[in-house]
């Protein structure tokens, strides 16, 4: 079957993104059928999750612009949508990448959501793996225009493994729904609003259930952090393989990050999205299509090799600067300069003045005395 006819189905929806057309089941979001699609026509997302009922519509790094509403009717929406938040209709066309208006609102909700983050990438534990920092090297601009104080926190414990650091927190909600979803006793959640608004635990409870861990891995951003992992290593000095043991709490199926044997840190393995992986559960008999959520005994108390079955090298977006070197299938290219060059070195410090007397003026030909080069005469 051609590519082009797998992506038709009957009874469902026909969407066009960025002129690439694709059906897609009735109910489906824009981002979920751009997903389908992949590549750069998805839209990047800070808030929504798939795993994560009720996620999305509070960053609007997602907005794309819809050309025309529906076959039936075929007028454009005015304003940008919410592409996490709006579903498609049939023969709806979409613009993601190929609209202006799209990549400029997106240079603008980028510098939103860089208002009060610190820019303390180099040392931020996320660095490296940080969605706040690739979305504003894909679509940031270099400056911002803000010029008030921003706001900053002290650093706050929410529980024994999790440290907040309010100051670089976006407010994109999912850590709450990590905890309404998966945690029996939500602790936490986002007080105040507006510019006051922020994550705290109530009455400084602390979360101290089975799965809030969780919480560490959907955090876009640096703002909820691994106090076994903090200021160990750099994400990118180690080696991520992907593991497996029996838990009878959790799916048991992590990523150990490792440096030599030792095991520095453990999370959820993660998807193309930056999700958690979705599984088939042996006993499920639907087919399966469970969140691969870790219990925190997998991920804080497990931390020799010898707890784990290592199933091998973690498949890391070649993009990702984690990637270099580790991930598998890698060919390096041959190198060519010795082949061009017959065999011989290349010269790679070249002083220009031994091979081209451009600079060397005949001071004889100006006004004044014998011949030299300029920049002697200067020196003298
Ligand atoms: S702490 Fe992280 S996950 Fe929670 S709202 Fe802030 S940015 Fe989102
Ligand atoms: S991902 Fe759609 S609004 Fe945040």
């Amino acid at each position: 079957m051609s590519e082009e006819k797998k992506l038709f189905k009957p009874d469902s929806y026909r969407v066009t993104i960025d002129n690439i057309t694709i059906d897609v089941e009735p109910g489906t979001t824009i981002l979920n059928a751009a997903r389908q699609i992949g590549g750069d026509v998805t839209p990047p997302a800070m808030c929504y999750y798939s795993k994560l009922q009720g996620s999305g519509g509070k960053c609007r790094t997602c907005l794309v612009e819809v050309a025309a509403g529906s076959a039936a009717d075929p007028r454009p929406i005015p304003k940008l949508v919410a592409s996490c938040r709006t579903n498609v209709m049939d023969g709806m066309v979409v613009k993601n990448i190929t609209s202006e208006r799209v990549l400029d609102a997106r240079a603008g909700v980028v510098e939103f959501l860089l208002i009060n983050h610190p820019l303390d990438c180099p040392i931020c534990d996320q660095a490296g793996e940080c969605h706040l920092q690739d979305l504003s090297y894909e679509h940031g601009k270099e400056g911002t225009r803000y010029e008030f104080k921003r706001r900053t926190f002290e650093k706050e414990d929410i529980g024994p493994y999790i440290q907040l650091h309010m100051t670089r927190c976006i407010l994109c909600y999912r850590c709450t729904y990590v905890a309404d979803q998966l945690t029996d006793n939500r602790a936490h959640g986002i007080l105040d609003r507006g510019d006051h608004a922020e994550i705290s635990t109530y009455i400084s409870k602390a979360i101290d259930n089975d799965f809030s861990g969780n919480m560490i891995d959907v955090c876009p951003v640096g703002a909820l952090t691994d106090k076994t992992f903090r200021f160990k290593n750099r994400v990118w000095f180690t080696k991520p393989v992907d593991a497996h043991r029996d838990c009878d709490k959790c799916c048991g199926k992590v990523t150990l990050w490792q440096r030599g044997d030792d095991v520095l840190r453990v999370t959820a393995r993660k998807d193309e999205w930056g999700e958690v992986q979705s599984y088939a559960r042996p006993d499920d008999k639907g087919g399966g299509n469970q969140p691969g959520w870790i219990c925190n005994d997998c991920r804080f108390h497990k931390k020799k090799t010898s707890d784990w079955v290592i199933d091998g090298l973690t498949n890391i977006n070649r993009h990702s600067v984690i990637s270099q070197g580790k991930y598998p299938g890698l060919v390096m290219p041959n190198e060519t300069i010795a082949e061009v060059m017959s065999g011989r070195d290349p010269k790679l410090l070249m002083d220009i003045h031994s091979v081209s007397d451009v600079n060397s003026v005949e001071l004889g030909s100006l006004p004044g005395a014998a011949t030299s080069n300029i920049f002697e005469k200067k020196d003298q």
